[in-house]
């Protein structure tokens, strides 16, 4: 909702602000302006000055009006701060343009069918349709207590039951299609979720926006999520965080685990401040949604090589976003575990450990840069030096950039005497460059093809999809493409000689750290269960949807074996992309 400039001046005159920030912070006069104690960053010596409409820190550079005062103190939004401060002067928000309003009680229509829905789902989980997946989460651990606090249900089994129910509240097949809650399939409606266990999904403010599904046991896919709606964007928000904002406010630290069930059994252990991301990699825009609750979340991955990868991926898009009010922690899971089945095995104990051995941001990310031994050649360790400083280097804040460029080149020098300590990073990964790692990956998808050219057949079509730069590689693929139709005789000895004969470079095959199903001993199905991973990064989360939607109506005319097997195939490749699995260096194997 756009406001006025004139109001808004209006109100920072009525709100001085040594008056205003005076009350939580200690702040002495100096001159015209005030003097104190940053609140945004820990200092002992004052560096932070407040003039009668702004503020500004000369030691982390934290500078604003009211407003943003408002929003940093407190964690609150922009229109919060307004109407907080209005309250206060005594002033009246002006109401909104007809255009405004009608936006906002599209909204609240959607809201509303939401909560009718979620009502329903609660009310069939404790009835005798939603025993077995009142079962279920009770067989998980869940209490009633815990059911109840994160709304819980059983969506029923579908069939247009749901809209039929809430006809009788006056919502139209209409609303229940722009809330996500039913697809308009060519004029046929169908509910989007059935036979699933509900997972009621609110924003920060505790509005309901969306659900996630979870299917009873196992099977694909395993989660439904709503698609995008006007007040659902999987971007922005994350799973609890309205109770998790109300959680840190008393203290409690902000995690981010992985999934909806991770949050609710933390939860249920007494870490209230647990949130999640809905199924993809954490967003720069979910991180900024973070540091409005806290100054220093902590991220908690998986012990594996998938959870490394993740974390280095987290680094990767925090960098650009650090200041030095605005940091992350690193907690490390043990292999295997998820804060779920830990906290269900350990007790708060056991999680309340991996928490204390949390590195910050500043130790973090000297282990995944380097990502293993400091190499001895000068080569290698020019080249490292150059990624340390180029890490650091992505940080904005120029004071904060130069601290980082040091730390990371101190841990340098310090480890480099020591050349017999390997550093075993807790995340070792380096923070990949996008291009670089595609390039890595588009080699290693050629060399299963290479290694194993029988699968060509299968895969022929989806290898023509992707999109390769233009390069030896993309030469590669072609030529691969291009012998198929014409091959005597699928063999990959056979393959690379031509190749190499047509003057094409085969370096790919030769890459020493291929993985398991790339290696010319690797069994056919393990080489297609690469094959697909691989394909998964590459072809990349939207087109991967789109193919898999495609694939499924084939499936529906034709019903034949090959398109029920393409279905599960791009399913997994979808699944593994989601989780941040590359399958291209899984440890052992
Ligand atoms: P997980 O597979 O780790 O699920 O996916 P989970 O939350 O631990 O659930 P349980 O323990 O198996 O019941 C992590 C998150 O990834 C998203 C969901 O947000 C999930 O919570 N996801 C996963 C999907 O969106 N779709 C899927 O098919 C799978
Ligand atoms: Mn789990």
């Amino acid at each position: 909702m756009a406001l006025p400039p004139t109001f808004l001046d209006e109100l920072r005159l009525r709100t001085p602000l040594p008056g205003l920030i005076g009350r939580r912070t200690r702040l002495t006069k100096a001159g015209r302006q005030w003097k104190g104690c940053c609140p945004f960053h820990n200092e002992k010596s004052p560096s932070f000055h407040v003039y009668d409409e702004h503020f500004h820190c000369f030691g982390c550079g934290a500078h604003g009006d009211a407003f943003a005062y408002v929003m940093r103190a407190e964690g609150a939004s922009f229109m919060e701060a307004v109407e907080r401060l209005a309250a206060e002067a005594g002033l009246e928000v002006p109401k909104p343009t007809p255009q405004a309003r009608a936006r906002e009680q599209r909204a609240k229509d959607l809201h509303g069918v939401l909560e009718a829905a979620q009502a329903s789902f609660a009310r069939r989980l404790h009835a005798a349709e939603g025993a077995a997946a009142l079962a279920y989460l009770k067989g998980r651990g869940l209490s009633d207590e815990t059911i109840a606090r994160f709304g819980l249900g059983w969506s029923g089994a579908g069939r247009g039951a749901l809209l039929a129910e809430l006809r009788e509240e006056g919502i139209e097949a209409r609303q229940m299609v722009e809330s996500g809650l039913m697809q308009d399939r060519e004029g046929r409606l169908t509910d989007l979720f059935f036979n699933r266990v509900m997972f009621p999904i609110r924003d920060r403010r505790g509005r309901l926006v969306s659900f996630g599904g979870r299917i009873l046991g196992d099977g694909q896919p395993k989660y439904v999520n709503g698609p995008e709606t006007p007040v659902f964007s999987k971007r922005r928000n994350l799973y609890g965080l309205d109770l998790a904002r109300e959680a840190v406010f008393r203290g409690a630290p902000l995690l981010v685990v992985e999934g909806y069930m991770d949050v609710i059994a933390l939860h249920q252990g007494g870490f209230a401040g647990a949130v999640a991301p809905l199924g993809t990699a954490l967003t720069a825009e979910q991180m900024a949604e973070l540091w409005r609750v806290s100054a220093e979340p902590v991220l908690c991955f998986d012990g594996d090589a998938a959870g490394r990868r993740a974390a280095a991926k987290a680094a990767e898009t925090a960098l650009p976003l650090l200041t030095p009010a605005a940091s992350l922690r690193f907690a490390t899971l043990p292999a295997g575990e998820d804060p779920d089945t830990l906290v269900r095995r350990g007790g708060s104990r056991a999680m309340q450990a991996v928490l204390d051995a949390a590195q910050p941001m500043g130790e973090a990310l000297f282990g995944l840069v380097a990502n293993g031994p400091i190499p001895a050649s000068p080569e290698g360790r020019a080249l490292l030096r150059n990624r340390l400083v180029a890490a650091a280097g992505a940080i904005p804040d120029k004071s904060l950039a130069a601290e980082y460029r040091r730390a990371l080149l101190d841990r340098f020098f310090a480890a480099s005497k020591r050349p017999d300590r390997r550093i075993t990073p807790r995340h070792a990964r380096p923070v990949p460059d996008g291009a670089t790692a595609r390039q890595a990956r588009a080699g290693i998808l050629l060399a299963i093809c290479a290694r194993h050219p029988h699968l060509l057949p299968e895969v022929e079509e989806p290898l023509a999809l992707l999109d390769f730069p233009e390069g030896p590689l993309r030469a590669a693929r072609d030529a691969i493409l291009a012998w198929l139709p014409a091959a005597p005789r699928l063999d990959s000895e056979g393959l690379i000689a031509h190749l190499a004969e047509s003057g094409i470079s085969v370096d790919f095959v030769r890459k020493p750290e291929l993985p398991p199903g790339a290696r010319p001993g690797a069994t056919p199905a393990e080489a297609l269960e690469a094959f697909w991973q691989i394909f998964g990064f590459l072809r990349g989360e939207g087109e991967l949807v789109e193919d898999l939607q495609a694939a499924a109506a084939a499936l529906t005319e034709t019903a034949d074996e090959g398109a029920q097997t393409r279905v599960i195939r791009l399913a997994v490749a979808l699944d593994a992309l989601r989780r941040g699995e590359s399958g291209e260096d899984e440890e052992g194997g």
